[in-house]
C-alpha cells in the first residue's frame, strides 16, 4: 500500500486482530504487510496526520481554516495507507467528526447517511454508492454558507445543486449555478449523459495548486474558477467560470464514471473533457472566436511545451512525479486528437462512438486505444496509424506546394509532413493528418471540389501527398486547415496578396482571423530581424486592410477584436528561431503606436459607437462589445496622448464593472503617464484591498508592467500587504506574471531576473514542490534564447541543482531541461 513520510500510523488490524510489529515495514513511500492473509479481509489502519502542516496543499490541508482535500493524482496516499492507484475501485463512507461552531458544515463524496451532535461537537456520515479511485474522494470542512437550486434532468428526476463559499462571497455564486445547470442541460442534449446522484456541489477554496476537481458529488475548485460578480469580476473571468464549471462537471462522464486505467492514460479523460468543455463554450458563444482562442494557446504554449526539454507524447512514456504531467499537452494537445476524431468521423458516427465507450466501459478504468477502438467499432475504421497521435511528441511540420496547370485546368497541391526529433524519441513516423481546405477564384467564390462541396477534407496520411483538383479554370487561392483542423504548423508561401484576400473573403472564421495574423506577422518579423524599433511607414495595403476591419467591425464585435489585436509577443517567440526579446516587443510596440496613428479617427469612432448607457450584463454580446471596445482605448492610449488619458480616466471612474474599469487602469499603468498610473493604482488598490481575487489581477497587472526597474517594482510587491507567500494565486499573479509575460525585464541581460527566479524555487520547493516545479519552466527554456542569455539561465538551473535537496517535482524539470 502506498503511504507518504507525513503519516504515523497508530495502529494496523486485520480482521480484528492488530497486526504485530514485525508484521508490518515501512520502507520510502510503502508500506508492507508480512502476514499471511486470506482472498478477502478487513485492513483498519489508524494514521494521524497534520492538516495545518501540510503546505504542499496535496492530500487534506487547511485553506484560509478551512480542511479541505486534493487528492488527483496521489494525494489520497497522504491521507492514509492505501493502494492508491485509478485503477483500483471502492465504494466509500465517510464520517466527519468536527467541532460544531467551527466546522458547522461537513461533506464527503455521495449522499448524506446519518448524523448526530452533543454538546460541542457534531458527525456526519456520507456515502458514495459508485464505486470509484482514491483520486476521487474529497472531503471539507468548514464555516461555509451555501447556494442552492434544483435540476430536472431528463428522465424527471431532480438534483439538488450547492455551492458552497465563505459567506462574504455569497454574492458571487450565481454564475457559476447557472453555467452548472447549462452544462447539465448541454451534456444532456449532446452526449446524452445525465447526472447520477441526487446531490451536486462544489466548494470555493481559496489555496488551490490548479483550477478546479471533479471529485465524485463534491467538486472543489480554487475561488478564481466559481466566483463571479460584474463588479469584481472581468468577462474573461466571467467566462473562465462557465468553462471550468463545465469542465469539471463533464468529467462526471468522461473520467469518474469511466476513469483511467493508469496516470498514463490522462489524457483519456483530460483531453476528451477539454473537447468536450470547448464544445460547450463554442455553444455558449460564437465558435470561431471560441476556436481563436484555443488554438492561440495551443500555438503558443503547447507547441513552445513540444519544443522544449519536457517534451512528452498525449500519453507520455514514462514520468517521475505525474504531477508534472498535468500538462498543456496532454490536456489541450489531447483535446485536438479527440477533436481530429470528431472531423474525421464526423458528427453523427462520433455520438455513436462516445454512447459505444460510456456503455461498453461504465464503471471500467481503461485507456486510450479502448477509447479509439470504440470509433474504430462504429466507423468500421482502421486508426491504427491515428493512433500515433497519442505516442509520439513533437509538433509536427506541414509543407505545402501547389502548381496550377492552365492549359489542363488542373491545380495541384503537394503536401509534405515531418516531425522533428524529441527527447527521447528520434524517429518519427507520419502520422493521419486531416487537412480540411477550400479553394477560392477571383472573385472569392469557392470552387466546388470533387466531393461537390465548397470544402474537403483530405487525409494525409504518406510523407508526401498529391492533391489534384480538375476542371480549375484559373489559379485559385488555397484556404489551408480549416478551422485548424490539425494540430501542426503549416507553411505555405503565401503572397501578401493572398493574405489579404483570404482576410476579406474567407467564410471560416478561423482561416479568415489567422490570413490577417499572418499578414502581421510578416511585417513584425522583417521589423524584428532589424532589432524591432523601425520608423518605417507601414505600408499602404496594410494600413487600408486594417481600416476595412475596422469598419465592418460592429457587424460582429467579438471576432473583430480579435482581428485587430496584434500577434503577441508569445506568439512570435515561438515562431522565432532564436528569441530576440526586445526586438519583439519593440517591434509590436511601434506596429501599434503606427496602427493607432495611421487610424485614430477610426478608433476613436468605433470606441465611441461601442460605449453603452445600459447598465451592465455579462451575456455574449455585451461582453463582445466591451471587448472590442477596451481594443479600441488600448490603440489610443498608443497614442500617448492626453486627450485619451483623460477618456480612459473617465471610463475607469464610471464605468460599473471590472471589465470596464480593469481595461482603463491597465492601459495607464503601461502607459507614459507614471503619474496617472500610480494614482489609478492605489485608488484601485483602497477600492478593493479586500477582494482576493481583485486583488491578484492588480499584482499580475504590476508584475507585468514592462517599464524599466521592474525587478524592483516586483520585489515591493513580495512584501505588500495583499501578498502571501503561500497562496498558489498569489505566487502565480507575480512571480509567474513577472517571469512570463515581463520578458524584456525577466530576460534583462544583468542575469538578475534568471537569478530572482532561481532563489524563489529554492524556496519555494519546500513549501510547495508542485507549484515550485511550474514556475521552473520559463527557465527551461534557456536553448530557445542568444548565447548571452542561455549561460545565464544554465548557471542559474545550475545553482537550484546544487542548492540540496530537491522535491521529485522540481528534480524531474531540472534534469530534463539540463540534458
Ligand atoms: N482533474 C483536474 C482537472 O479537472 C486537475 C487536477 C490536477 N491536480 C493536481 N494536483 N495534479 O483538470
Ligand atoms: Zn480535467
Amino acid at each position: 500500500m502506498f503511504g507518504h513520510d507525513s503519516l504515523e500510523l497508530l495502529s494496523l488490524s486485520i480482521d480484528g486482530v492488530t497486526v504485530p510489529d514485525n508484521g508490518w515495514l515501512r520502507q520510502d513511500e510503502v508500506l508492507r504487510l508480512n502476514v499471511s492473509l486470506n482472498d478477502t479481509f478487513e485492513l483498519r489502519c489508524v494514521t494521524k496526520i497534520n492538516p495545518e502542516a501540510n503546505t504542499a496543499l496535496e492530500g487534506l490541508y487547511l485553506s484560509d481554516g478551512m480542511f479541505c482535500t486534493q487528492c488527483e493524482a496521489e494525494g489520497f496516499r497522504r491521507i492514509t495507507f492505501y493502494p492508491d492507484r485509478p485503477d483500483v475501485m471502492a465504494v466509500f463512507t465517510t464520517t466527519l467528526i468536527a467541532n460544531k461552531n467551527q466546522y458547522p458544515v461537513l461533506l464527503s463524496n455521495g449522499n448524506p447517511v446519518a448524523q448526530g451532535s452533543d454538546e460541542t461537537s457534531h458527525w456526519v456520515t456520507w456515502q458514495d454508492p459508485f464505486p470509484k479511485p482514491a483520486y476521487l474522494f474529497a472531503l471539507v470542512a468548514g464555516d461555509l454558507s451555501c447556494a442552492e437550486d434544483t435540476f430536472t434532468t431528463q428522465s424527471g428526476r431532480a438534483v439538488k445543486l450547492q455551492i458552497y463559499a465563505e459567506a462574504k462571497d455569497l454574492d458571487k455564486l450565481g454564475h457559476a449555478m447557472e453555467s452548472l445547470k447549462q452544462s447539465m442541460r448541454w451534456d444532456e442534449r449532446v452526449y446524452g449523459r445525465e447526472y447520477d446522484l441526487d446531490i451536486y456541489m462544489i466548494v470555493a477554496v481559496d489555496f488551490f495548486n490548479m483550477g478546479a476537481m471533479e471529485n465524485k458529488g463534491l467538486n472543489i475548485f480554487n475561488t478564481s474558477c466559481v466566483l463571479a460578480h460584474p463588479r469584481t469580476t472581468t468577462d474573461a473571468a466571467f467566462q473562465r467560470v462557465e468553462s471550468v464549471v463545465a469542465h469539471e462537471y463533464f468529467h462526471n462522464w468522461s473520467g469518474n464514471r469511466v476513469t483511467c486505467r493508469d496516470w498514463f492514460q490522462l489524457s483519456l479523460k483530460e483531453g476528451f473533457t477539454v473537447f468536450r468543455d470547448q464544445c460547450f463554450s463554442a455553444d455558449m458563444h460564437s465558435a470561431a472566436v471560441k476556436r481563436v482562442e484555443d488554438v492561440t494557446l495551443l500555438r503558443t504554449a503547447q507547441f513552445a511545451e513540444d519544443a522544449g526539454p519536457m517534451s512528452h507524447p498525449v500519453r507520455p512514456a514514462s514520468f517521475i512525479e505525474i504531477s508534472n504531467f498535468y500538462t498543456l499537452t496532454v490536456y489541450e494537445k489531447g483535446a485536438e486528437i479527440v477533436r481530429m476524431l470528431h472531423t474525421l468521423l464526423g458528427e453523427k458516427v462520433f455520438r455513436q462512438g462516445t454512447d459505444l465507450y460510456f456503455d461498453r466501459h461504465d464503471g471500467q478504468a481503461v485507456t486510450t486505444d479502448d477509447f479509439v477502438a470504440c470509433m474504430e467499432a462504429v466507423s468500421q475504421r482502421d486508426l491504427t496509424q491515428f493512433k500515433r497521435w497519442y505516442s509520439q511528441a513533437g509538433t509536427p511540420r506541414l509543407d505545402v506546394v501547389d502548381e496550377y496547370n492552365a492549359g489542363q485546368q488542373t491545380y495541384t497541391l503537394r503536401f509534405t509532413q515531418s516531425t522533428p526529433p524529441t527527447p527521447g524519441q528520434t524517429d518519427k513516423q507520419p502520422l493521419h493528418i486531416p487537412m480540411s481546405l477550400a479553394l477560392f477564384d477571383s472573385t472569392g467564390q469557392a470552387i466546388p471540389l470533387a466531393n461537390g462541396q465548397l470544402s474537403q477534407l483530405v487525409e494525409l496520411t504518406d510523407e508526401e501527398t498529391i492533391f489534384v483538383v480538375k476542371g480549375v479554370l484559373e489559379k485559385p487561392t488555397p484556404s489551408l486547415l480549416r478551422g485548424f483542423s490539425a494540430p501542426v504548423k503549416l507553411f505555405y508561401p503565401y503572397t501578401e496578396e493572398q493574405l489579404s484576400f483570404l482576410l476579406t473573403h474567407e467564410t471560416d472564421g478561423f482561416a479568415r482571423w489567422d490570413a490577417g495574423q499572418q499578414l502581421a506577422v510578416r511585417l513584425l518579423q522583417a521589423r524584428i530581424l532589424k532589432g524591432g524599433e523601425v520608423d518605417d511607414a507601414l505600408p499602404e495595403a496594410f494600413v487600408s486592410a486594417w481600416q476595412v476591419l475596422l469598419e465592418r467591425a460592429s457587424d460582429d464585435p467579438a471576432m473583430a477584436s480579435l482581428l485587430l489585436t496584434l500577434p503577441t509577443e508569445a506568439y512570435l517567440s515561438e515562431i522565432s528561431t532564436v528569441i530576440d526579446v526586445d526586438a519583439i516587443f519593440n517591434a509590436r510596440r511601434t506596429m501599434r503606436r503606427q496602427l493607432a496613428q495611421a487610424l485614430e479617427a477610426q478608433w476613436l469612432t468605433l470606441y465611441n459607437e461601442m460605449g453603452s448607457e445600459e447598465s451592465y450584463r455579462p451575456d455574449s454580446s455585451e461582453m463582445a462589445r466591451r471587448s472590442l471596445k477596451n481594443t479600441c482605448l488600448g490603440y489610443l492610449m498608443a497614442l500617448d496622448s492626453p486627450t485619451y488619458l483623460a477618456l480612459a480616466e473617465q471610463q475607469f471612474s464610471e464605468s460599473d464593472n471590472m471589465t470596464e474599469q480593469f481595461a482603463a487602469l491597465s492601459t495607464v499603468v503601461y502607459s507614459v503617464f507614471t503619474d496617472s498610473a500610480r494614482e489609478m493604482l492605489d485608488e484601485f488598490l483602497n477600492q478593493w484591498q479586500h477582494e482576493s481575487l481583485v486583488m491578484n489581477q492588480w499584482l499580475a497587472l504590476q508584475a507585468a508592467d514592462p517599464k524599466s526597474g521592474a525587478l524592483s517594482r516586483v520585489k515591493a510587491l513580495l512584501e505588500h500587504p495583499v501578498y502571501d507567500s503561500r497562496n498558489p494565486n498569489k505566487l502565480r499573479a507575480v512571480i509567474s506574471t513577472f517571469c512570463n509575460q515581463n520578458t524584456v525585464n525577466f530576460h534583462g541581460l544583468d542575469g538578475e531576473g534568471y537569478r530572482f527566479l532561481a532563489d524563489k524555487i529554492i524556496e519555494l520547493d519546500k513549501q510547495n514542490p508542485q507549484v515550485a516545479s511550474r514556475l521552473l519552466t520559463p527557465l527551461t527554456r534557456w536553448k530557445r534564447y542568444d548565447s548571452q542569455r542561455q549561460a545565464l539561465m544554465r548557471a542559474q538551473l545550475q545553482r537550484i541543482i546544487e542548492s540540496g535537496d530537491l522535491s521529485g517535482d522540481v528534480y524531474e524539470v531540472l534534469s530534463k531541461s539540463m540534458a
